[in-house]
């Protein structure tokens, strides 16, 4: 039987329930719960309780990011995020909403159509399609490969552009939750527009190898949920989609699988929520 979390109090309750050994609580702070967990782990939660889902998952590119090898075959990959994506759907009510980004293509060690396979393995697993946003980094870095220059014999076309594929469980419109929305008339009619240009996050500065950029969850969360809705993140990283959700007045709850990355998102977290934050756009 599954059991449904409809409350911020239901949320914190389930803390309360005798834990799993996997489902470790790194952090908690205001409305905000983060988990040092393997995503992969059917038994973290056993209950329904997200409302949208925004995430950027490990892309594979062998990005060092400690606890986690990104650089699978590209069969295992795409297992693995048939697995994650499972889980997160058993976790999901009803009218859950999946914002997931992901790369269009791979171009290194053969050229792949992961915005396709992801999209298509979604739906496998149950999720819903909607839309796809596309997302054009002003700031991505210059391109090396042109595979052969100034001839048709072997070009090599990059898209400097990242997917935002909105998916959802089984009704896509919300009747449930506060049905407050924050979203202002000028956001709605931007952001309702599926080309979204703004800068990626630097590497650097945020200390991860690869954090998104906060104006991305800020706009998914006050697009497609309503105020105190329950936002997940399975791939926690820096904490940019939890800080984001806390201070929108929306529930939170993550998980990463390194203690290091937890460590950071936690600072970042006590750091920059209550802090007020305006989109990249100063509306
Ligand atoms: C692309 S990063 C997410 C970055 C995040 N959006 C941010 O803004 O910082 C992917 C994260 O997934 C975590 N990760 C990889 N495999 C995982 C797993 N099986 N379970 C949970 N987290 C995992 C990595 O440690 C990494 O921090």
């Amino acid at each position: 039987m599954s059991i449904k979390y409809e409350t911020a109090e239901d949320v914190l309750n389930m803390l309360e329930e005798p834990n799993f050994d996997a489902r470790r609580e790194y952090f908690r702070h205001k409305n905000t719960l983060l988990f040092h967990g393997d995503i992969l782990n059917n038994q973290l939660f056993d209950k329904e309780f997200i409302d949208l889902i925004v995430t950027s998952p490990p892309y594979n590119v062998g990005i060092d990011y400690n606890s986690n090898n990104d650089e699978l075959s590209y069969e295992q990959y795409l297992e693995f995020s048939e697995k994650w994506m499972q889980n997160c759907f058993n976790w999901s009510k009803t009218q859950a909403r999946f914002c997931l980004n992901i790369p269009l293509d791979k171009n290194k060690g053969g050229h792949r159509s992961v915005g396709a396979d992801l999209t298509k393995i979604a739906q496998k697993v149950g999720w819903k399609y909607k839309t796809t946003i596309i997302w054009n980094e002003g700031n991505i870095s210059r391109r090396t490969a042109w595979g052969s220059w100034k001839s048709a014999s072997s070009p090599v076309v990059i898209a400097p552009v990242e997917l935002i594929v909105v998916l959802f469980k089984d009704e896509w419109k919300k009747t449930n939750g506060s049905k407050i929305s924050d979203v202002t008339g000028d956001e709605f009619k931007d952001w309702t527009q599926g080309v979204w240009v703004f800068n990626g996050e630097s590497k650097k500065r945020i200390g991860h190898p690869a954090p998104f950029p906060k104006e991305l969850p800020y706009r998914c969360i006050k697009l497609f949920s309503y105020q105190n809705d329950l936002i997940f993140d399975p791939f926690v990283g820096s904490g940019t989609t939890l800080l984001v959700a806390q201070n929108l007045d929306r529930k939170a709850i993550g998980t990463d699988i390194d203690c290091t990355y937890c460590e950071l998102a936690k600072n970042r977290i006590l750091q920059e929520t209550g802090s007020i934050i305006f989109s990249e756009n100063g509306k």
